[in-house]
């Protein structure tokens, strides 16, 4: 029998090579997002590579009922689910003052209650199993307080609590909980992205600014993020930091008010 892993946000990005490389290594899918025709074009792209057919469950991981029923889909498929990779999630830039109540639902609710949403959906069966493993995609900025990135970093330092926490309560039950942090990944996320400024022109020069750190050659890729997933799932690893993440938390641990200065530098745009 194949091992099972259910991925939020598969459609694209880091979600999609997850997918791909988990395939690769003969595992079954659940591929979920909210928009259908996305993940019937990942789905047609496994097949084509020779892997079987996920399955697909439309889903929008804010509402924990969709939750509950992509779990039950899954578990009536499959009859069993190995891994959990939490990776849905939005980014949202700007000051602070110019971000309203509805956007910082819309990021914690998605990049926090998401990862909340499947977790208690599925960890009545792993515990039941007494067997599972979940990776939450957090992001360095889930360890690195950044200046302009005030909602993202609270759904991300959200993560790494819930994962932390969760690591401390059931190592003993064997469960495996492992957090990923990445820094910027050359994924398309800005499409979905939360932009916020003081007028049309911050806002057009904070969404160049990230468009042009993007295209950098140093920057990383979704399957730099794919391969640490597998690397946490496979060796049991605790927190996997990627490639450039290592740095900027060394660097936040030794310098932790210069970091937060080159933040505010960086990202402030118009802002005085
Ligand atoms: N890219 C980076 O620089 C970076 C760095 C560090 C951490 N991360 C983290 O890595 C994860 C993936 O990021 P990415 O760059 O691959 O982003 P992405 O390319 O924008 O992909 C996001 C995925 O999440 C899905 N999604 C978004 N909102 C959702 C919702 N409410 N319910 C269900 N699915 C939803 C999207 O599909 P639908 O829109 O169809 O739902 C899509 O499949 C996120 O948690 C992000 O914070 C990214």
């Amino acid at each position: 029998m194949a091992p099972t892993v259910l991925i939020t946000g598969s459609s694209q990005g880091i979600g999609k090579a997850t997918a791909l490389l988990f395939a690769q290594k003969g595992y079954d899918l659940i591929l979920t997002a909210r928009q259908a025709d996305q993940l019937q074009t990942v789905a047609q792209e496994l097949q084509n590579l020779g892997h079987s057919a996920p399955l697909i469950v439309t889903c929008d991981v804010k509402d924990p009922s969709q939750v509950k029923t992509l779990v039950e889909k899954a578990l009536e498929y499959y009859g069993y689910i190995d891994v959990l990779v939490n990776n849905a999630g939005i980014y949202a830039s700007g000051p602070i003052e110019q971000f309203s109540l509805s956007d910082w639902h819309q990021v914690i609710d998605t990049n926090l209650w998401g990862y909340i949403h499947t977790i208690d959906a599925l960890l009545p069966h792993f515990l039941q199993r007494r067997s599972g493993t979940i990776v939450n995609v957090s992001s360095i900025g889930g360890k690195v307080p950044t200046a302009y990135l005030v909602p993202y970093c609270t759904s991300k330092f959200g993560v790494t609590g819930l994962t932390e926490s969760l690591q401390a309560e059931l190592k003993p039950k064997n469960i495996h909980v492992c957090g990923i942090y990445p820094n910027l990944i050359r994924s398309s996320f800005m499409d979905k992205a939360v932009f916020r400024g003081k007028d049309e022109e911050d806002l057009k020069n904070r969404r160049e600014q990230l468009d042009n750190v993007l295209k950098a050659p140093v920057v990383e890729k979704p399957e730099d993020v794919a391969n640490a997933i597998w690397d946490a799932v496979k060796n049991q690893k605790l927190e996997v930091m990627v490639g450039s993440a290592n740095i900027s938390q060394a660097f936040y641990r030794l310098f932790p008010g210069l970091i937060k200065w080159v933040s505010r530098q960086t990202l402030k745009n118009q802002d005085k």
